[in-house]
């Protein structure tokens, strides 16, 4: 039969996000409440050799071509570059190395980005939702402007890009910057996306009438550059719709709410203590971290990884009226 992770609307995981810890050195407001979460128990969380062992059977058994390193936050992780190596040593069914990725708030890159490359890390997209230093204090509870601003230098300089930036608009907080932030990625050189809040916060208080829309931030970004849409078959399974601003650069915008992408999704997801998502909103995991404590090889690690991402449903449901948010939050998860 088909090795690959399909579902029964005929997509084909090929990217894998693993969440490395529910931890996270911020505290944003949309994310988390400013006392933070009931972390993972440690013993619960899967060690180094554990995850390896699970990213191994997904790159070599089961056609997953790219992994990203989500949080929490990834960089809470002391094993992070060894995780990296070790993934960017395996062979894909293909026979190439993957691609590996890490999403991040850049605190802390600064002084790891270069050892990340060294590692072998492909690409890395990081968070930032201001160019205050005093907005980003009440946006995250964190007085850490300067480091992601650091971070972001040094990811640069350590050859991990094109480096992606990854903004959330807040109604009357943050949303008077969709063109500053863009002016200043573009001469950075960073290429930004505007993400839609979803459903996803731990305290339950997302309000789809008080989100920033895709049409709301296209609106502001057309009043002040020429913006021209990329080739749409070059998007592939990427969250993000882009454009071209003038010669300069990219910019893009992931309307996760408004423009759902669920038909072209490609992930499969596994949270740091080894349950396996097949979408963000699933409603259900399947616990591959019981299976492999309790001696599974690989063989079997890989069949119930594909059973799981069988009953994935067509799409995420925000829309929907029975939608039901998760049961765990997005720092749980993996964004
Ligand atoms: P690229 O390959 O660099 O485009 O990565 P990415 O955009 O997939 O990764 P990143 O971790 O930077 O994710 C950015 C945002 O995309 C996340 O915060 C989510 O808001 C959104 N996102 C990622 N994966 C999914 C998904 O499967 N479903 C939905 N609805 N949104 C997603
Ligand atoms: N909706 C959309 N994006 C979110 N992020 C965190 N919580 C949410 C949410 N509820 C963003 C972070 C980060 C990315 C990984 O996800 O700001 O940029
Ligand atoms: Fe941490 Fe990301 Fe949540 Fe902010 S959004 S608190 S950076 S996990």
């Amino acid at each position: 039969g088909d090795a690959r992770l399909i579902d029964t609307y005929g997509r084909v995981a090929t990217d894998l996000r693993v969440s490395l810890t529910d931890r996270c050195s911020l505290r944003c407001g949309y994310c988390m409440p400013p006392e933070g979460l009931d972390w993972l128990p440690h013993e619960q969380v899967l060690s180094d050799d554990e995850l390896i062992r699970l990213i191994t059977v997904a790159v070599r058994d089961l056609g997953v071509d790219e992994v990203r390193f989500t949080g929490g936050e990834p960089l809470l992780r002391r094993g992070l570059e060894r995780i990296v190596e070790a993934t960017h040593q395996l062979r894909t069914t293909a026979g190439r190395a993957p691609v590996t990725a890490l999403t991040t708030n850049g605190v802390g890159l600064d002084k790891r980005a270069r050892g990340l490359a060294a590692a072998g890390l492909t690409r890395i997209n990081v968070s930032l939702d201001t160019l205050d230093p005093e907005r980003f204090h009440q946006i995250t509870r964190r007085d850490r402007h300067r480091d992601v601003l650091a971070g972001l230098a040094a990811a640069a300089a350590a050859g991990l890009g094109p480096v992606k930036v990854n903004t959330v608009l807040l109604p009357g907080v943050n949303d008077d910057e969709a063109v500053p932030l863009v002016r200043w990625a573009l001469a950075e050189g960073y290429e930004l996306r505007f993400i839609e809040q979803m459903p996803l916060d731990a305290q339950g208080a997302w309000d789809r009438a008080g989100m920033v829309t895709a049409d709301d931030i296209q609106r502001a970004l057309a009043e002040e550059f020429e913006l021209t849409p990329t080739d749409p078959r070059a998007r592939g399974a990427s969250p993000a719709q882009t454009w071209q601003v003038g010669e300069l650069g990219r910019v893009g915008i992931i309307a996760s709410v408004t423009r759902p992408f669920c038909g072209d999704c490609d992930r499969t997801r596994l949270t740091a203590d080894g349950q396996i998502r097949n979408c963000l909103f699933a409603r259900d995991e399947t616990d591959l971290r019981a299976a492999l404590r309790g001696g599974a090889d690989d063989t079997r690690l890989a069949e119930i990884w594909r059973g799981a991402m069988w009953s994935k449903a067509a799409g995420h449901g925000i829309n929907d009226a029975s939608f039901v948010q998760p049961d765990r939050p997005m720092s749980a998860i993996g964004g």
